[in-house]
């Protein structure tokens, strides 16, 4: 087996995209979970953007010839992230995700701080842990929506956010967790259906749905915090499930929102930090945190 940099190609892209579906597969109980295209398209997208913004960071283990394994990682302002790693289920438990680690972490050397939102797999809990990383665990919302609840959403202003936005996201990211988004605010800008924003001379924050998921939110206060998860949850499709995840103790303010509205609360993950406490009114994406 070798290890070598991702590249920014259809071919290691969509090798990336089908070990994901692989092993997170394997992961659910129903299998039959078939990811949408949008979805697919999403995860082609981000790996060859990391692999254009932090080529180090971005490895693929082959195999006499074929890819079985990734880690994508990434470098802003101080704060190593690692966005996504997964190995083929017929090759997992051999070592393989430890290489791919290591290798990711070397891109990481001199970043004080680490952030990784963390599968239900024990193997991944283990390797972070391992790693140095303080494991949090995590809380998932989920459900249909009782769109009477969300009906009084209070007086702050919430627009529609776009690209003029993108030094006010970067500065509540600065903020909560001392590195901007950057590059990655572009990606996420062209792939999620929304962007929600709120610029307040109270405070600010901003948040990013996709269908039924909240991807991202960072709020200067949990007041807007607050206001923005349920104008997200507003704008949830008609009939699709909602869900809020990689939610820590420290986001009681969205656990209360997600129980106000009828979501169900229960135990998914972990998000694994290193040098930082987990940044508050903040609620990580699974993809960029
Ligand atoms: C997590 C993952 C990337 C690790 O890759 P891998 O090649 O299996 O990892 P390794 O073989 O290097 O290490 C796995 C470790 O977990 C341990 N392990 C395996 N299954 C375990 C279990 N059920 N409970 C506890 N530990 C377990 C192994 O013993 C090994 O530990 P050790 O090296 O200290 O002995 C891989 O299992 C995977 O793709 N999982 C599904 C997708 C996923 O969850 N990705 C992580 C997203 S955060």
């Amino acid at each position: 087996m070798i290890l070598r940099q991702l590249r920014d190609d259809p071919a290691d892209t969509e090798a990336v995209r089908e070990i994901s579906d692989a092993a997170f597969g394997a992961l659910t109980p129903d299998s039959t979970r078939v990811p949408t295209e949008a979805q697919a398209a999403f995860q082609r997208a981000r790996a060859g953007h990391l692999a254009a913004t932090d080529p180090q960071g971005c490895w693929l283990a082959v195999q006499d010839g074929a890819a079985i394994g990734f880690a994508l990682s990434m470098r802003r302002e101080g704060l190593w992230v690692l966005a996504l790693t997964a190995v083929l289920p017929q090759y997992q438990g051999q070592g393989v995700g430890r290489l791919l680690l290591e290798r990711a972490q070397e891109h990481g050397r001199g970043c004080l701080r680490g952030m990784i939102t963390v599968s239900v797999d024990p193997a991944a809990a283990r390797r972070y842990r391992r790693a140095g990383f303080t494991l949090h665990p995590t809380m998932r919302l989920s459900g249909q929506l009782d769109r009477s609840a969300l009906r009084d959403t209070g007086e702050l202003p919430v627009h529609r956010g776009n690209h003029t936005h993108l030094h006010l996201l970067d500065s509540i990211d600065r903020r909560l967790r001392d590195a901007a988004h950057g590059v990655d605010h572009e990606l996420m800008l062209r792939h999620y259906d929304e962007l929600l924003v709120v610029d307040t001379v109270t405070g600010t924050g901003y948040c990013y749905r996709d269908g039924g998921t909240v991807k991202l939110l960072a709020a200067t206060t949990r007041h807007i915090a607050t206001r923005l998860l349920r104008e997200a949850l507003a704008a949830v499709p008609e009939g699709a499930e909602a869900k809020v995840e990689w939610l820590t103790a420290e986001q009681e303010w969205a656990v209360d929102v997600g129980l106000d509205v009828g979501l169900t609360v229960e135990n998914h993950g972990y998000l694994a930090l290193r040098g930082m406490r987990p940044p508050a009114p903040y609620l990580p994406s699974g993809g960029f945190l």
